[in-house]
């Protein structure tokens, strides 16, 4: 039975990887930062353990609380920010240092103390990056703060293709849509479903050992 981790399961997109994968007769291991949210992930059958990707020492305890061998690892968890089409003065330095040590260094960090649960070679890890990170996709500027964020995810992701290529693990940045979630909005044009199915096809065609990859939930190819 091949077996998934999903870290930042509580909600949103990363539970409905836990509900497609769990459906497909997956082993799932899933993430959360609140008791009840494993609670909640335990009933419906996955296993799930405690983690802020903030936070490494929770995750070299998860590392430690984890069986090994894992096919996928999805690294999901992140944050947006208040600030939105804003002129850099809207820039408010305490709260990019939260957000870029979330979605930037949150997922060095999961990959350093979880990429040993990862079968080598044949293992893929995948973070949920955004087509907002896109340097080469930004045409209208804002959102510095979770653009910077998802650019820096991005270079890590790229670093992290070749430091596992000897591995055999293969790598991929996922940008899922514009999704209806609490951080996307309830008018967004994607529903979870549709993103995480589309972005399991994603992850399929991700070989081990090939460069890091910047697909959307349809598997387009995008600019870095
Ligand atoms: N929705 C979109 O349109 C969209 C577009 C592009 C990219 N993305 C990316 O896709 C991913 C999932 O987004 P979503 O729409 O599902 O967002 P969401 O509904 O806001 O859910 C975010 C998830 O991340 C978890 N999380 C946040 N900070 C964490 C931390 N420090 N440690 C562990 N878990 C943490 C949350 O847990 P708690 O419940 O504990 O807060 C929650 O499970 C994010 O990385 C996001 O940036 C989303």
């Amino acid at each position: 039975m091949p077996k998934c981790l999903i870290v930042g399961a509580s909600r949103g997109i990363g539970r409905e990887f836990v509900a497609q994968y769990l459906a497909d007769g997956w082993e799932v291991h899933a993430t959360a930062r609140k008791e009840s949210d494993c609670a909640e992930l335990r009933d419906s059958g996955a296993s799930a353990y405690l983690a802020d990707v903030a936070d490494e020492d929770a995750l070299s305890r998860l590392a430690g609380d984890l069986p090994g061998d894992f096919d996928l690892i999805v690294h999901n968890a992140g944050v947006g920010t208040q600030e939105r089409e804003g002129p850099i003065d809207d820039v408010d330095p305490a709260d990019w240092e939260r957000v870029m040590r979330i979605n930037a260094l949150g997922p060095i960090l999961s990959a350093r103390r979880l990429k040993g649960k990862l079968k080598a070679p044949g293992g893929t890890f995948a973070v949920l990056s955004s087509l907002m990170g896109s340097i080469g996709d930004n045409g209208f500027g804002g959102y510095w703060t979770y653009r910077m964020s998802k650019a820096a995810a991005n270079m890590a992701v790229k670093n992290m293709a070749i430091a596992f290529l000897e591995d055999g693990i293969g790598v991929v940045a996922l940008h899922p849509g514009h999704v209806q979630t609490d951080m996307g909005g309830s008018g967004a044009p994607v529903k979870p479903a549709d993103s995480v199915s589309g972005m399991r096809s994603v992850i399929r065609d991700v070989r081990p050992g090939q460069d890091a990859l910047f697909r959307d939930y349809q598997g387009k190819s995008l600019s870095w």
